[in-house]
């Protein structure tokens, strides 16, 4: 049971670490209601932040901050960074033979709602700013949701080649390939006219009509929903094409370099609010066409806000989780964050390139019980009351021993009008057994929680 991409009837569902193209087409705003804060500020990574209607982190949340996996010794997530940072300070080298990439995989976190959306020209009614979606510290702060986020700060500081690694946080379902907080890679190469065209000197980057604007604001395009997959309208088609053609052999050298050079891929065409043109690149396994990577021709504007006027530059985000789940035959996502040494005495970096199969600590018995209740009169799903508040509430109050949630039914009963659902949850420790009352006592504190959280009544 590994990977599968199932669409469990979410606008967003489809990701497994990483970029979906479900998410990023989807655009409709859900204004949300919420209860007022309990404290007025919150202390994260040791700033203090005011916390208003938009705050949803929870001090569950909040703990992963700082856990670094992918920096941790022998972890399976740290060994694909590695390889990954391997790969790129090997194919891009300066003419002294130095890697031209740098690496920046200690960044905050805690990013302003500028950074991870607005200077990426994700529009302001865009699904992935949701409450509903994201973890918010307050209504300008958040918890990264991609890596992408550090685009602007860093290309404005004069960066041109490099790479971000870090954990990201999303709201969301709670099966085996999901989970809060998972890691990401995201990489831009920005480069002059000169550099792409070192063998043909003649050619242009910009369109002539485009010359004498690129540095003006004004001519930022509205093209946000724009779909175009040939190229922007400053752009030449000679630069694109030969940027495409770099971009994508040197993430094909990446994926072969993982997954061995036999590996069968494919490049689907897709949207991102800040590439364009844009792609995924899918692997073939194990019978299913799995999509492990995003990446594009930066939209022109996000090189204009960072003060880079004369260049064109491309980025890709690939999401660490489900690359190490193919490479390593992890099952279960949850595995990542267990401090078993079962588990962890499995992966040594000593050698990157020798990758044992995942063996099982051992399979414990699954519990399933089902929760069923009433949502408060004038409440119903996605409309006051979203899955995903009910899916951190289980975290906060059971952690990772709930291995899935599905919402299992739902419906309104003609009478009296008030919406009724029911979530069917999953327990299974990765570690040892759990007995029925262990989980009956669990599985109470959630009811219990629910009702104080969501005015709901237990059916
Ligand atoms: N940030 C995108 C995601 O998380 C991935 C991406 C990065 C796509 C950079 C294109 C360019 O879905």
């Amino acid at each position: 049971m590994l990977l599968t991409l199932r669409v469990q009837g979410t606008r967003y569902s489809l990701r497994t670490g990483n970029c979906s193209r479900s998410r990023w087409l989807a655009s409709n705003a859900v204004v949300e209601k919420s209860p007022p804060p309990a404290q007025p500020q919150l202390e994260v990574n040791g700033s203090t932040y005011a916390t208003d209607s938009w705050t949803n982190v929870t001090p569950k949340i909040l703990s992963y901050l700082g856990a670094n996996k992918h920096l941790q010794k022998d972890h399976p997530l740290s060994i694909i960074r590695q390889r990954i940072v391997n790969y790129f300070y090997g194919a891009y080298r300066n003419q002294r033979g130095n890697p031209l990439f740098s690496v920046y995989d200690k960044l905050n976190p805690v990013v302003t709602v500028q950074q991870n959306f607005d200077n990426l020209l994700i529009p302001s009614d865009h699904v992935s700013r949701q409450k509903s979606d994201c973890y918010y510290i307050n209504k300008h702060q958040l918890l990264r949701a991609h890596t992408t986020a550090h685009q602007v700060e860093l290309i404005s500081g004069g960066l041109d080649n490099f790479l971000v690694v870090g954990e990201v946080y999303r709201r969301d379902e709670i099966d085996s390939t999901h989970y809060p907080v998972f890691h990401q890679a995201d990489a831009v190469r920005v480069v002059t006219k000169d550099k792409l065209f070192e063998r043909n000197p003649g050619l242009e980057l910009f369109e002539e009509t485009w010359k004498g604007s690129l540095a003006d604001p004004k001519l930022i395009l509205p093209s946000s929903k724009c779909m175009d997959q040939t190229k922007q309208p400053c752009h030449t088609l000679e630069a694109v094409k030969l940027m495409e053609h770099e971009m994508k052999h040197v993430l094909v050298g990446l994926t072969k370099e993982l997954f061995g050079p036999r590996i069968k891929y494919r490049w689907v065409e897709t949207y991102f609010p800040f590439t364009q043109p844009s792609w995924e690149l899918e692997i073939y396994f194990k019978n299913n066409w799995l999509e492990v990577l995003g990446c594009g021709i930066m939209r022109h504007e996000i090189l204009q806000q960072s003060g880079v006027h004369q260049s064109i530059g491309y980025a890709f985000g690939v999401g660490l989780e489900r690359l190490a789940m193919v490479l390593f035959d992890i099952p279960d996502i949850r595995l990542f964050w267990s401090n078993d040494s079962g588990f962890l005495s499995q992966f040594s970096e000593k050698d990157l390139h020798n990758l044992p199969k995942y063996k099982p600590i051992s399979h414990y018995p699954q519990c399933t019980n089902d929760l069923s209740f009433w949502l408060p009169s004038d409440v119903e799903v996605d409309a006051g009351f979203s899955p995903n508040d009910f899916y951190d509430l289980v975290r906060t109050v059971a952690g990772d021993i709930v291995e899935q949630i599905s919402l299992v039914d739902k419906f309104k009963h003609p009478k009296t009008g008030k919406s009724s659902v029911c979530f069917r949850i999953v327990y299974r420790h990765m570690e040892r057994t759990l007995t029925q009352a262990e989980v009956n006592d669990i599985h109470k504190q959630i009811a219990n929680a629910s009702v104080d959280s969501f005015n709901v009544q237990i059916r």
